[in-house]
């Protein structure tokens, strides 16, 4: 099969906000606890942090990780994680059923964060709280000093104000699971008189309002419409959140179905690029609101086990799903449908980090050991830098059971002129046959090829549980004048960079 790319350097769809490589720490399962933070593990340093698990971050290049929560922000109180760890209480967390210590909180990650070398997009409760303890979070956070949470600030340990510019106005509020859930103008009136009070302390902070939990909720599209309505002032970004999950094994038309999900993504995103931008017309604004996809991941293979965790314990394992290789596939493929819309998604999380639904877990008397989706994710927030350019693509179609139309290749092609350097990745989302791809990159003086890498010949179901997944050298790969080819073969994440004049 024949796929056909070209691009321009002057095609460019936009300048890549780095935080659309970002990812999500949630005080759930062994996230925390046994995760980043295990203060008796052979590798943990003075302040009890898994050196090993800081190291593998460090491979993903996060620059922006979203705390506390997800469900266990609902019911959160800040003020349990600061101060003196033997005097902070020991909580029921209703969202997860667990016990929570509270030994590791505000402090804790503001430390760790900066060990890591991301930002924080921290979230406040509009749960079970609201206008007060949020202004009261930012207070402690962001103002210097002179003033009762400012000083307490100092007192345990930060003479610095922490600068937090990112928070999150509540999380899946819409959403019947969480703890004070709320209708969407009972959830928009609270946001906006948050977001006033929260911007009267500190006016040079980013705002995002919670958008649906998922495009599957019956909520969707009024809520959002009621939320920007009344908060289209007084916010920064809109947020999205979409899981992909479980399918049929026994049918192997529903692997080609799988794969097409981020043909889904890229219809969620459009659609509500189009309410914010419905919203803005009717209020005559000159202000456009962006996207934070702040939790995207496939998330499905542990939903039995959960059942049967028993509740009331601290650090479960909770939501610990085991990656496949096709679930590297469609996390590849939704990075390039993230890229494809970054004119518009500012904020990406992938969700989570460590052990909860994530690419980097940990054995809590051993090793770290790294997911299928790690590698996908590595390379892309690793080189997929600089501006992205509008991908002009020739390929065949399959329909699926869901989708009518999806492009065997999946690809995007990012141009950093700092790293005097273009990456092409591209996915092969045929079972069966290799694709002869040729990309003419036009308008750019091509040197040479710095890397070519693929992603290829597991099987669909196959994990990284014993650590045999690698990134293969691509061989069949040519660069002529300004034109690439290379054989892609079947079922397979490709990355191709090239430095340029
Ligand atoms: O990421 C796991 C959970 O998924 C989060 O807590 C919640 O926000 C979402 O439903």
């Amino acid at each position: 099969m024949n796929g056909y790319l070209k691009v321009d350097k002057d095609d460019v769809i936009a300048v890549i906000d780095e935080r659309i490589y970002g990812s999500f720490i949630e005080q759930l399962g062994r996230a925390v606890y046994t995760g980043i933070y295990q203060p008796d593990h052979p590798s943990a340093d003075s302040d009890g942090f898994r050196q090993d698990v800081i190291e593998a971050i460090n491979k993903l290049n996060v620059p922006l990780i979203r705390y506390p929560g997800g469900n266990f922000l609902s019911q959160y109180r800040w003020e349990d994680g600061i101060g003196p760890k033997e005097d902070r209480p020991t909580r029921l967390d209703l969202a997860w059923r667990e016990i929570e210590t509270n030994q590791f909180g505000l402090h804790e990650f503001m430390k760790w964060s900066q060990k890591v070398g991301a930002k924080p997009n921290m979230a406040v409760n509009l749960g079970t709280r609201g206008i007060q303890a949020a202004a009261d979070l930012v207070e402690y956070c962001n103002f210097p000093g002179g003033t009762y949470l400012s000083d307490l600030r100092q007192k345990y340990g930060a003479k610095q104000p922490f600068k937090i510019k990112t928070w999150c106005l509540g999380n899946e509020m819409d959403g019947p699971w969480e703890i004070g859930a709320k209708t969407a103008s009972e959830y928009a009136h609270l946001a906006n008189e948050t977001a006033k009070a929260m911007r009267r302390v500190d006016d040079t902070i980013e705002l995002v309002a919670c958008g649906s939990s998922s495009m599957d909720n019956p909520t969707f599209g009024d809520w959002e419409e009621t939320v920007l309505d009344e908060c289209y002032d007084n916010i920064d970004y809109l947020s999205l959140h979409r899981y992909y999950g479980f399918y049929n094994d026994d049918d192997p038309t529903e692997l080609d179905n799988f794969l097409g999900k981020n043909v889904d993504l890229d219809q969620f995103i459009k659609g509500v690029v189009a309410m914010c931008d419905a919203v803005k017309a009717r209020k005559r604004s000159n202000k456009t609101i962006n996207l934070s996809f702040d939790e995207w991941n496939v998330w499905y293979h542990s939903n039995d086990a959960d059942t049967k965790v028993t509740p009331w314990q601290v650090g479960p394992h909770l939501l610990e799903d085991v990656y496949n290789f096709e679930d590297a596939l469609l996390v590849g493929s939704l990075l390039i449908t993230l890229l494809k819309n970054s004119d518009r998604v500012k904020i990406g999380c992938l969700a989570q980090l460590v052990n909860v639904i994530a690419p980097i877990m940990t054995d809590t008397n051993g090793d770290v050991w790294l997911q299928s989706i790690f590698y996908p994710f590595m390379q892309v927030s690793n080189y997929g830098t600089g501006v992205a350019l509008t991908p002009h693509v020739d390929v065949p179609t399959y329909s699926s059971r869901e989708f009518d139309s999806v492009p065997y290749l999946d690809t995007i092609t990012t141009y950093s002129k700092d790293a005097h350097s273009l990456t092409i990745f591209a996915e092969n989302k045929n079972q069966h046959e290799e694709i002869n791809f040729k990309a003419d990159l036009n308008n750019f003086k091509c040197d040479q090829i710095i890397e070519a890498t693929q992603f290829y010949g597991y099987q669909p179901k196959e994990t990284n549980k014993d650590g045999q997944m690698e990134l293969k050298p691509l061989i069949k790969v040519k660069l002529d004048d300004n034109q690439v080819t290379a054989k892609l073969q079947p079922l397979s994440w490709n990355m191709i960079r090239i430095s340029v004049k």
